[in-house]
């Protein structure tokens, strides 16, 4: 085998690269810097996510996919040559084999130009597979039986949630509401709520650190018991940096509207699976994977509203990648899932 075999999980947050033989030899975040004025890339990955928020006037950082779709095509090339061409390495004689993760909403248009962006990145085949097989191939959640199995990937730009049977997906719904939204709701909050303006990444850290699906101010009666975070922003009224700090309660309270729609949309799938499929799915429970599925609580916030037990599956923000590879080294086997250029 000469060429090359790599999988993609071409992620709005993060992008991982799959090397046949290898494992997982990438993760990078899903960020490109470009010079304003010619689009010329002078940043992928980690790099360029350090200068987001952060550019001078002529450097701008973009993330390529916005809700887990492609927003600028020539971007999206850039990165994926960029990754194809790190995981190759310089000596490239033989063009590689690529398959790309994307997520189950993808419109036909956006699937060609995730194909197209493949080729024109250097492969030799692109295939696509969608998210939520991936994760459960790679969430070792057994497709192929004859049973209905309920994947849901929570990842930075959408929620995916898919019924699998017989390697194939039965009922599935994509929305382009996930960890992004998160952050955005914790913004909004601390900007109502404090007038204090704050960017992405900062909104994350507070969502990382104590995010919290369930938390209340219930059965919190001693101050120290509450969890709390400083965070640093812009005065909205005086213009000048300031800090506040927020607690956990706070944040729950921002992000639960989002957090509910996430539940709405796991909901939607459930309400269409067929009668059968879903006696295997009480049985057997839901699999989260995703980054997102890592919020704290946010597996018992969902078993509570769904009535069906859920849990996190080992390494969520690696199953996708995974699924991916796995897929790529038995493409016959997950053929009817699989699509080709
Ligand atoms: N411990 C954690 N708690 C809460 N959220 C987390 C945690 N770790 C990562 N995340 C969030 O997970 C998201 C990234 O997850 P992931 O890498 O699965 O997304 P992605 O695959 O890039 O996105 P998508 O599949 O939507 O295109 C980010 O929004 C990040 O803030
Ligand atoms: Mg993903």
């Amino acid at each position: 085998m000469l060429s090359k075999r790599i999988g993609i999980d071409l992620g709005t947050a993060n992008t991982l690269v799959y090397l046949a033989g290898e494992g997982i030899i990438l993760d990078e975040p899903s960020v490109v810097a470009v010079t304003a004025e010619e689009d010329r890339v002078v940043a992928v990955g980690h790099e360029a996510k350090e200068m987001l928020g952060r550019t001078p006037g002529n450097i701008v950082a973009l993330r390529p996919l916005r809700d887990g779709v492609i927003a600028n095509y020539t971007i999206t090339e850039a990165m994926l040559s960029y990754f194809i061409d790190k995981a190759c390495g310089k000596a490239r004689f033989f063009k590689p084999e690529v398959m790309v993760c994307i997520p189950s909403g993808v419109t036909q248009v956006e699937r060609r130009a995730v194909l197209d962006a493949t080729m024109a990145a250097g492969a030799k085949v692109a295939y696509l597979i969608e998210e939520p097989l991936a994760a459960a191939i790679g969430a070792k959640v057994p497709i192929a039986a004859a049973a209905g199995h309920m994947i849901v990937d929570i990842g930075g730009g959408s929620t995916d949630a898919a019924v699998i049977s017989l390697g194939g997906v039965v009922v599935h719904n994509s929305v382009r509401i996930a960890g992004n939204k998160i952050d955005e709701a914790i913004a909004n909050y601390s900007k109502k709520k404090f007038n204090l303006l704050v960017g992405e990444r900062t909104a994350e850290e507070i969502k990382i650190g104590i995010g919290n699906a369930l938390a209340s101010d219930e059965g919190k009666d001693k101050e120290e018991k509450v969890k709390k975070m400083e965070i640093r922003g812009r005065d909205s009224v005086s213009g000048l940096p300031r800090t506040i700090e927020i607690t956990e309660a706070q944040v729950s309270e921002a992000i639960r509207p989002v957090l509910l729609e996430i539940v709405a949309a796991v909901k939607g799938v459930l309400e269409q699976t067929p009668p059968e499929l879903a006696s295997d799915i009480i049985d057997k429970g839901i699999v989260m994977t995703g980054g997102t599925a890592l919020l704290r609580n946010l597996d018992r916030l969902m078993t509570q509203l769904t009535g069906v037990p859920c849990h996190v599956a080992e390494d969520a923000l690696l199953c996708v990648v995974r699924g991916t590879g796995v897929a790529l080294d038995n493409i016959e086997l997950y053929k009817r899932s699989i699509s080709k250029k």
